[in-house]
């Protein structure tokens, strides 16, 4: 049996709770379609680094099924022929931002010290000086430490909102009370077994109860970067936690409301918007950062707009009838074995969308891909697969020419 690869520009993955749709697209360029339509933008571009980034990749069961990532692939480039390059880049990405917002929307600008002062004018000049709210300070403590100079240990969060209105809940993000903050006050407890420190200032007493909430002020101290065991890598260079972008949201959406990133990289703002119920809108340059990001949110209701590679590489499966059912066994992709397939689906394929009736992802705890699934029969039948080099491709059988 012979499968021959077949155009599809999109992908659909019917059932979940949450809508996502992610979008291999230049953010820079406005997404008509949800002009005024969106709550919250978050952007965590390229910083003009002049640097190129990777992911590590697993690849086949035996990476999955331990620590290794044995593949490294390119996957986004941050060099710019000029710093006005750059800029234009950035102006453009933040045009965008605004363009699709709705009149209460608000946007977050993540960049480090390099273009942040620029940013500022640029953010200025597009959403009104009066609309700036937040400079948010996330300083971490992972990375190298130079003594050249003070170690750089921070990033900026820019905060603006688009109209004259925003709705804001601080009370959304309650934090840990810092224990060594009122150690100079007197700890009591109350008849009620609560434990309350008191300062007496300007002839007034103040009392503090322990368990009483406290919330963040604009220096974000308290959420650290990925660990390199985290369980949540994706091995994505330039992932962002996915409880940072959780501290963005939660102030300033309700469920429900639209969330986009237009340089999703990993899809973290995906997974923060998909965790806290809001549905979210991603693009990204890079197909890698796509499918990356895909794989992380298959059990939304997500429509993934990637187009299948021309070349779709090499297939052997089979497709045997039971009864209404199609079941496929997949025996081999690429350059032999199933190492280089991350992910593999079979559904109907109809004027070049993809619909997903049965999908295996390899994961931790299934560091294989199921060996056979099955679909309704149906003349569109189809088998999608995406590979570890940011591929994706759809095959359907080939029809014999007497069959036409
Ligand atoms: C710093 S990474 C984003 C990381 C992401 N926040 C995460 O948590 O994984 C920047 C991303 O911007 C993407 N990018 C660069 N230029 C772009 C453009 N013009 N439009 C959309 N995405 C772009 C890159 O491909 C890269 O994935």
């Amino acid at each position: 049996m012979r499968f021959v690869p077949v155009p599809s520009h999109r992908e659909r993955i019917p059932g979940g709770e949450v809508k996502g749709r992610i979008i291999l697209a230049d953010g820079t360029v406005p997404l008509r379609e949800y002009a005024g339509g969106v709550k919250c933008v978050y952007i965590d571009p390229p910083f003009n680094t002049g640097g190129s980034f990777v992911m590590r990749q697993k690849v086949g069961e035996k990476d999955w099924a331990g620590d290794k990532s044995s593949l490294t692939v390119p996957a986004y480039s941050d060099r710019n022929e000029s710093r006005e390059e750059y800029h234009a880049f950035l102006r453009s990405l933040i045009f965008s931002a605004w363009t699709l917002l709705d009149g209460r929307g608000v946007f977050f600008l993540h960049l480090d010290p390099r273009e942040s002062a620029w940013a500022r004018i640029m953010c200025d000049d597009v959403f009104g000086a009066d609309h700036f709210v937040n400079e948010i300070i996330w300083s971490y403590q992972s990375g190298g430490r130079t003594t050249k100079r003070f170690p750089t240990k921070h990033d900026t969060i820019l905060f603006y909102r688009k109209g004259r209105d925003m709705d804001f809940d601080l009370k959304a993000v309650p934090i840990r009370r810092e224990d060594n903050r009122k150690n100079h006050m007197r700890r009591q407890v109350d008849e009620n077994g609560r434990a309350y420190r008191t300062i007496r200032s300007g002839g007034k007493i103040y009392t503090y109860y322990d368990d009483d909430p406290v919330y963040p002020g604009d220096v974000w101290t308290d959420i650290s970067h990925l660990q390199q065991r985290d369980p949540r890598r994706t091995g994505y260079d330039t992932q962002k936690p996915q409880a940072l972008l959780e501290r963005v949201l939660l102030p300033v959406t309700l469920p429900g409301d639209l969330v986009a990133d237009l340089c999703c990289g990993s899809g973290s703002t995906g997974a923060a918007s998909a965790a806290l119920g809001r549905p979210f809108l991603m693009t990204d340059v890079s197909s890698l950062a796509v499918l990356t990001a895909r794989r992380r949110l298959v059990d939304c209701d997500l429509t993934v707009d990637l187009p299948s590679a021309a070349d779709g590489g090499e297939l052997e499966c089979e497709c045997v009838r039971e009864g209404d059912s199609l079941i496929f066994t997949l025996k081999s992709y690429g350059k032999g074995g199933l190492d280089e397939a991350d992910t593999w689906a079979v559904g109907e394929n109809r004027d070049g969308v993809f619909t997903v009736s049965a999908l295996s992802r390899r994961t931790r705890e299934t560091p294989a891909l199921a060996a056979s699934l099955s679909m309704p029969a149906s003349p569109f039948a189809a088998v999608e697969i995406t590979d570890v080099y940011g591929k994706r491709s759809v095959w359907m059988e080939e029809k014999d020419k007497y069959d036409e």
